[in-house]
């Protein structure tokens, strides 16, 4: 916890903020790597024995990210051939990739393969045809598919990946993409099924879906008498946006405990875990200038040189949490809009109170670390935010996820 609060301090240190905005221009993001190691190390400290963490590589995809968790020795949970040519520009072993689509097409399990993927997420009969294609092609020596299923739903989570709503995996029900159909599948092509994998959502709100959904899990695989190596529950773990959470240690014990009951039945197996937002939101800033105002329908409105786009607000459900570097203290009530010619390019709709804001000002938005920056978009052409890390006592300019698409090499050769 201490060293949570002194990496905010040092995040908001407003001299290093306002030099920066002076050197580099805004907006940017600033992202601090130290954050990362705070998070992923108490994450690790309330995970029981043999757990396993993969970092979710689309939560945030600055290259020193990704060389942070590669340092680490996590694995990275990766959705993408996109995702894999950034892990491999990056110097990480893909071994250690979990490799989970949705498109579950065969030129992408061709590309993992060839590479070094070693674990593959199924979630459906045609996507384990492609992927028997590409074993036979490619060759799976070593090679484990895990089986993505539902196990729950109705999660209460500000993004659920499961019931009606969700496309994800296979379903308990008598359906063409049922586990029983999905598994026949796995076995009739002789691959080599290591276990389960669940994802229920983001901003999961209470340890008891993962309860619930590991006991439904296991549950299944005793009354089939199928062998589970690997049982992977998936990310979701929440942030502090402003409302309150249960700490991580609440979810890793509960987790733990289930986890536990079941290996005193089934035997040892492993345990992983994919968080991305937990371990990345807390570390990034984006600062942006106050570039223009107006009082209009009796409010003030401050318009920055960012966007709605760079910011999580309403597409995390946080509570918004500003800094101001201003020239007065002079209190001002304004609502802050973008510089998109976009009618919904609103950052904070309803006045709040800032201190003494004025165009040339400053303002720093907390918690952008995760699925912010890979949200950023093209339109009206407007300057890319730059990306700023701070490790080592040293700043570093980045590249941004866009400048990373043109240099990714996506096709089987
Ligand atoms: C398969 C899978 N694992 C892990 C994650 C990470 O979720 P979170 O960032 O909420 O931890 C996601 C997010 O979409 C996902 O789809």
């Amino acid at each position: 916890m201490n060293i949570r609060k002194e990496v905010i301090f040092k995040m908001m240190d407003k001299e290093l903020i306002s030099r920066l905005a002076d050197e580099h221009g805004t907006p940017f993001y600033l992202v601090d790597c130290e954050s990362l190691v705070s998070q992923y190390e108490e994450l690790k400290e309330c995970l029981p024995s043999n757990s396993t963490i993969a970092y979710a590589t689309k939560a945030n995809y600055t290259p020193s990210v990704i060389r942070t968790f590669r340092d680490l020795g996590t694995r990275f949970d990766v959705f993408s051939q996109g995702e894999l040519n950034l892990l491999m520009r990056n110097g990480c072993d893909l071994e250690r990739v979990i490799y989970t689509s949705v498109a579950e097409q065969e030129e992408e399990f061709l590309f993992g393969l060839k590479n070094g993927v070693r674990r593959f997420v199924l979630g459906s009969i045609n996507g384990i045809n492609n992927f028997g294609r590409a074993a036979e092609r490619e060759g799976a020596e070593g090679v484990e598919v895990l089986l993505r299923i539902q196990p729950v739903t109705n999660v209460d989570a500000a993004v659920s990946t499961s019931g009606i709503e969700s496309k994800f995996g296979v379903v308990f029900s008598d359906e063409k993409d049922s586990v029983g159909n999905t598994l026949e599948a796995i076995a009739e092509r002789g691959l080599d099924f290591a276990g389960f994998h669940f994802h229920l959502g983001s901003q999961i709100r209470s340890p008891d879906p993962y309860v619930k959904a590991i006991n439904e899990t296991l549950d299944f695989a005793l009354a089939q008498d199928i062998e589970v190596r690997v049982l992977d529950v998936g990310g979701g773990f929440p942030v502090d946006y402003g409302f309150e959470v249960p700490p991580i240690e609440k979810f890793g014990a509960e987790i733990g405990k289930v986890i536990e009951k079941w290996r005193k039945k089934l035997g040892d197996f492993e345990l992983t875990v994919e968080p991305g937002r937990f371990l990345t939101a807390d570390s990034t800033v984006l600062v942006v200038r106050v570039v223009n105002e107006k009082e209009m329908y009796g409010r003030k409105v401050l318009i920055v040189d960012g966007s709605e786009d760079m910011v999580s607000v309403d597409r995390h459900e946080m509570r918004i949490e500003i800094e101001e570097i201003t020239h007065s203290n002079e209190p001002v009530a304004a609502s802050i809009a973008g510089n998109l010619c976009h009618s919904l390019d609103w950052i904070v709709k309803e006045p709040i109170e800032l201190s003494g804001v004025e165009p040339g000002d400053l303002l720093v938005f907390e918690k952008e670390g995760a699925y912010v920056m890979n949200h950023n978009m093209p339109y009206n052409l407007r300057r890319v935010p730059k990306v700023l890390t701070v490790g080592e006592g040293e700043v570093k300019e980045e590249e941004h996820p866009f400048s990373t698409i043109g240099k990714i090499r996506v096709a089987y050769e």
